[in-house]
This record gives structure tokens, C-alpha cells and sequence, in this order.
């Protein structure tokens, strides 16, 4: 591996970082939603697993969702997000393999709150880092860990990715797989970087994005696709709350049969 710093002075310097809260990785501790305060299951996980192509809100969506049924949250996208600027910050190469899992076996769930790591550079580091199956199987535990064991309180978790209802968790009580068309998720994508007062060319997203695709699709390693039972949600003609709602119902339905079964 070339650059100066070996990956664990760069991981303990990130260590050593304020604890704001992790958008990556979080426990709603407001529990509320009616579907909750009927939830006598005992010992039994609830998982909701959303994948789905960048930029489809299924990152919004999985942090309501979580917020809403008192459940843990996990972006997966920020474990191949924080590979891939590690590499980076080596001044190594994302496609090679022998670099890219030496940096996965360094992330930990506690590195996810980097704001760098939503840098569109890193963005598309983490699509070539995301199709090497070593990196894949490196952290394949902690999202599987996560999901077996949410951090207290909450009694389940939604985790957001490419491969979650496929590969991660194929046992999931909820798949959900939401997609939009290309050029809506672009001009959604521009107004968010625009918001946070970032330049952003819509030309340049659309791009980057078609590029993200395919190479998330194309991949041999976990490619992104529906599971063959998940709830497949084109978000191209809806808002964010009618998605919201739209879904709450399927997670209530499914907490209300998980219930039954106990
Ligand atoms: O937020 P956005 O949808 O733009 O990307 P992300 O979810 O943070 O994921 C970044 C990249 O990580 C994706 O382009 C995928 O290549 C990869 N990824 C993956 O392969 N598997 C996952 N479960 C999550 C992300």
C-alpha cells in the first residue's frame, strides 16, 4: 500500500473525533407509532431490509422508518463509503484488491460519522471498492451483527443498501426495494447537494450516477437487484411522505403477523 500513514494512525485520529451522533448508525430512542406500542414479541428481531439504486431516498426512508417503529438504523453504504476513503487517504488505488480489504478490515461502525465519507469522490471509490468480493465478505459481519443485535433499545433494525434483502439479511421480516428513474434521482441529488450549499452540475450527477448503476449492477459480487420477495416502490412520481406512508403500512402489517406467530 503506498502514502505516508499507515490506515491505523488514520482510524485513531478518526477515533479520537467528537461524538456527534452517527447518521450511519443510530438507535431511535423515541419510540412511537402505533404498530410499536403493540409489539409484545419477545426475543424475536424485527428486520427491515431497503435497498436500492443511489439516490432513491431509501436512505431518508430507512431513518424514518427506524424513527417511526422505535427500531436501530444502519446505512451500509457507509461501511464501503469508509473502505474507500481509507484507501483514498492512502493515495491507494480502489480497484485493487489487496488494498481495498486491508482497509475494510480496519472499519468499524464507530468510523461511520465522517462527514467526508458523502463526498462524491468517495461516493464513487466506494462503488469499485463495493465490487471486490473480498471487501464484500469483510464486511459482511457487522452488517449481519448488527441486525442479530441491535444496540439497546431498540427490538430490530433497518438497514439500507444494495444487497440487505439479497445477501445481507435474506431473512428480513420487510424487503423493500425503491427506485426512481435515473433523471429524477439526479435532479433530487443536485437539490440536496445545492441545500448543503455544494455546486453541483446536473449533467455531472446524472453521469456519475449512470456510472454508479451499472457498475453496482454489473458487478459478480452481490449485485444490486430486487429479492425476489421484496416490495419493489418506483418513487419517480412520489413525494417522500407518500412513500413513508406507503411503507409504514407494509411495517405495520409485518410487525402485527410477526406478533401473531410468537
Ligand atoms: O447514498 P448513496 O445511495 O449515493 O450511496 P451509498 O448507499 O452510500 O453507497 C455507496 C456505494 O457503496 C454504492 O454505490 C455501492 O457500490 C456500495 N454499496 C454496496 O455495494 N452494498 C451496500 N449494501 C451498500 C452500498
Amino acid at each position: 500500500m503506498s502514502g505516508e500513514k499507515p490506515l491505523t494512525s488514520i482510524l485513531s485520529a478518526q477515533a479520537g473525533r467528537g461524538s456527534e451522533p452517527n447518521p450511519s448508525f443510530c438507535v431511535s430512542g423515541e419510540r412511537k407509532g402505533p404498530a410499536l406500542k403493540e409489539w409484545k414479541g419477545k426475543g424475536r428481531l424485527f428486520v427491515v431490509a431497503v435497498d436500492g439504486p443511489a439516490a432513491s431516498g431509501k436512505g431518508t426512508l430507512a431513518r424514518r422508518l427506524a424513527e417511526r417503529f422505535g427500531l436501530a438504523v444502519l446505512d451500509t453504504g457507509s461501511l464501503y463509503r469508509a473502505t474507500a476513503r481509507l484507501v483514498l487517504d492512502e493515495n491507494g488505488d480502489p480497484a485493487d484488491p489487496v488494498t481495498a480489504e486491508a482497509a475494510a478490515k480496519h472499519v468499524d461502525l464507530r468510523l461511520l460519522d465522517d462527514p467526508r465519507l458523502r463526498a462524491d469522490s468517495v461516493a464513487r471509490a466506494a462503488s469499485v471498492v463495493a465490487a471486490i468480493p473480498e471487501v464484500r465478505r469483510e464486511l459482511l459481519g457487522a452488517q449481519r451483527n448488527f441486525a442479530a443485535h441491535p444496540p439497546a433499545p431498540a427490538r430490530g433494525a433497518v438497514l439500507d443498501g444494495r444487497d440487505v434483502g439479497t445477501v445481507v439479511c435474506p431473512q428480513a421480516d420487510v424487503k423493500l426495494f425503491i427506485t426512481a428513474k435515473i433523471e429524477a434521482r439526479a435532479a433530487r441529488r443536485v437539490k440536496e447537494l445545492r441545500e448543503q450549499g455544494a455546486p453541483a452540475i446536473y449533467e455531472n450527477v446524472l453521469q456519475d450516477l449512470n456510472e454508479r448503476d451499472a457498475r453496482d449492477s454489473g458487478r459478480g459480487a452481490a449485485p444490486l437487484k430486487a429479492a425476489d420477495d421484496a416490495h419493489v416502490i418506483d418513487t419517480t412520481m412520489l413525494d417522500a411522505d407518500e412513500v413513508f406512508e406507503r411503507v409504514c403500512r407494509l411495517v405495520a402489517r409485518a410487525l402485527e403477523e410477526k406478533e401473531w406467530q410468537q
